[in-house]
């Protein structure tokens, strides 16, 4: 069993998520599948796919004028959240801390939050890449958790960009990521692979150690292209 998770990012409509579940109604899968929509798009009954959000408030409620609560997804029936997805990190300037507060809050409204890590092309040309996932792994994830987290390794640089890393470069960062998530004592969370995934890779990917899934953005968009990643990842 794999995980295959869509992220709309601001993209899609109702009618288009509509589309959608109905495409995935008759697909033969033993995974799970995940589609993390724009708010709007929530208050759906996935049926056999859980439905997720791209983002929540670090905070509780209160005069924080935009944002959306954990609480409130709880009530449009969000099961996953993505937190720190990097194009998050990059303009709005979210840090290690924030993505923390963030999965805290979903974690406490039982949605599994989904905490994406990577590094930077700069980064990973200055030899960054492992300091960068591993801390983004200890300081992301909330203390006194024990299970109910999934993670996401996604390179930044190749992410929307058609490139993917090598499978070397795959198994590292997978590899420090489960070491990294054994010494918390959260052996056996999912870690997903996120970037430039398709129908082409996705079976190669999934066939990485310390793969359980992936994170698919441009790709999750049309049935005819995500249909074919959920059929692929065994
Ligand atoms: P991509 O996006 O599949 O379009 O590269 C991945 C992501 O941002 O989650």
């Amino acid at each position: 069993m794999k995980i295959i998770a869509g992220n709309w990012k601001m993209n899609g409509s109702r009618a288009k998520l509509g589309e959608m579940l109905s495409a995935l109604r008759v697909v033969k899968t033993e995974n799970r599948v995940i589609l993390c929509v724009p708010f709007t798009m929530l208050g759906v009954d996935g049926g056999w796919v859980g439905i997720g959000a791209q983002d929540v408030s670090s905070h509780q409620n209160g005069a924080y004028t935009g944002e959306v609560s954990a609480t409130m997804l709880a009530e449009a029936r969000a099961k996953y959240v993505i937190v720190g997805h990097s194009e998050r990190r990059m303009y709005h300037d979210e840090t290690n801390d924030i993505v923390r507060a963030k999965a805290q809050m979903a974690i406490e409204q039982g949605i599994t939050p989904i905490i994406c890590v990577g590094e930077t092309m700069d980064e990973k040309r200055s030899g960054k890449t492992m300091d960068v996932i591993e801390s983004g792994v200890r300081e992301s994830v909330p203390a006194d958790v024990h299970d109910g987290i999934i993670i996401a390794y996604e390179p930044r640089w190749a992410i929307g960009a058609g490139i993917t890393p090598t499978a070397q470069e795959i198994a590292d960062a997978h590899r420090v990521i489960a070491e990294t998530l054994s010494y918390m004592g959260l052996a056996g969370t999912p870690i997903l692979y996120g970037a430039s995934v398709n129908a082409g890779n996705v079976a190669d990917i999934v066939a990485i150690k310390n793969v359980d899934g992936v994170l698919v953005g441009g790709a999750s968009l049309k049935p005819q292209d995500f249909i074919p990643i959920i059929e692929s990842a065994k």
